[in-house]
């Protein structure tokens, strides 16, 4: 089946979500940023993964648009965090209103995320809501992490896989869990699922720092080298350290954990010393390596191999993203 038949159920279900009228300054922001879209990939994984055990995904989409609603979110909070100008190619609700709108009209979105679980069954509702708010808190707990790493400089490489599958990982792995215990799969099965979107989340993770780096900022929407400028300890900063030479170290340590005097420069030099050591490929190859990983517990999960057809486009899509 078509991703399109997906995407169009959840464009037309946000399309209905109202977030509140009045304060106009707590609300504009949530429909500005819904607004810009994005790849909406949280909802599609929670549909398309209970699309492989149901045709009857009406249930389905309010829940899936929770996903959606919580991570746009996280996003508010995240650029503020990030000290990010752009967002899916325009201004970031922190630069465009002020840092309070940022949280504020976040913390809202985190309610209304939480009322869109509210017609799940009774009999699937805790279960949904312990784990959305495990999850939550996790994505909560990777973000520290990930602030705490910019002024540490002995992280390692599994610190940073576990941040990353904090915070961004597991919430992949909770859309598409979710989306199998709506639809109706076994606990074993809802399980595999989940393992399949946590490595997939760890690729897309590793592909965002990848293309903060190689992306082409029209396409990309976020500002290139914002990674490096805040010395966020990507697998890319990571790497190279561990395999610079005397040189390349040099030039690392005159930027790493200094005061940033010209990002231009930083950018540029940095990136030259990825380019030396070859660090895209590098990166490339861990990301196919979670890719395969995946696509073993997908395989496991027991439906025809046609019914997960969609799915595997969509992962195999997420793996080659440019935005
Ligand atoms: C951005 O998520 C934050 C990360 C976890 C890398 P997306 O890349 O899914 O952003 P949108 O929603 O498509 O804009
Ligand atoms: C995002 O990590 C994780 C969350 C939003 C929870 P990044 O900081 O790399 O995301 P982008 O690059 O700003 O989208
Ligand atoms: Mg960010
Ligand atoms: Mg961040
Ligand atoms: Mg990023």
């Amino acid at each position: 089946m078509d991703l399109s038949f997906f995407t169009q159920k959840i464009a037309a279900g946000l399309a209905e979500l109202r977030y509140g009228a009045a304060p106009e300054a707590l609300y504009e922001p949530i429909r500005y940023i819904m607004a810009l879209g994005g790849k909406r990939i949280r909802p599609l994984l929670t549909l398309l993964g209970a699309h492989l055990f149901t045709d009857d995904l009406g249930p389905v989409v309010r829940p899936a648009l929770a996903t959606e609603v919580f991570h746009n979110f996280t996003l508010l909070h995240d650029d503020l965090m990030d000290q990010a100008p752009l967002r899916r190619g325009q201004q970031t609700v922190h630069e465009k209103w002020n840092p309070n709108v940022a949280i504020l009209s976040g913390d809202v979105m985190l309610v209304r995320a939480y009322e869109l679980f509210f017609d799940v069954s009774p009999t699937l509702l805790p279960t949904v809501l312990r784990k959305f708010s495990q999850t939550a808190a996790e994505v909560c707990e990777g973000q520290q992490w990930d602030m705490n790493f910019e002024t540490e400089t002995q992280v390692s490489i599994p610190q940073y896989l576990d941040m990353i599958r904090l915070k961004t990982a597991v919430l992949l792995g909770f859309c598409l869990e979710l989306g199998a215990l709506l639809g109706g799969a076994s606990a074993a099965d809802a399980d595999r699922l989940r393992q399949f979107g946590t490595d997939i989340g760890l690729a897309f993770q590793l592909r965002d720092d990848l293309l903060d780096v190689y992306g082409d900022a029209a396409t990309f929407g976020k500002r290139v080298g914002g990674d490096i400028v805040s010395d966020k300890k990507t697998f890319l900063l990571l790497t190279a350290q561990a395999q610079a030479a005397a040189e390349q170290q040099a030039t690392l340590a005159q930027y790493i954990g200094q005061p940033v005097q010209d990002a231009e420069a930083k950018v540029r030099d940095v990136t030259a010393v990825y380019d030396t050591l070859g660090i895209r490929p590098q990166t490339e190859e861990i990301i196919n390596e979670y890719f395969v990983q995946a696509l073993r517990h997908l395989d496991q999960v027991a439906v025809p191999a046609d019914r997960k057809e969609p799915l595997r486009r969509l992962a195999l899509q997420l793996m080659e993203r440019e935005s």
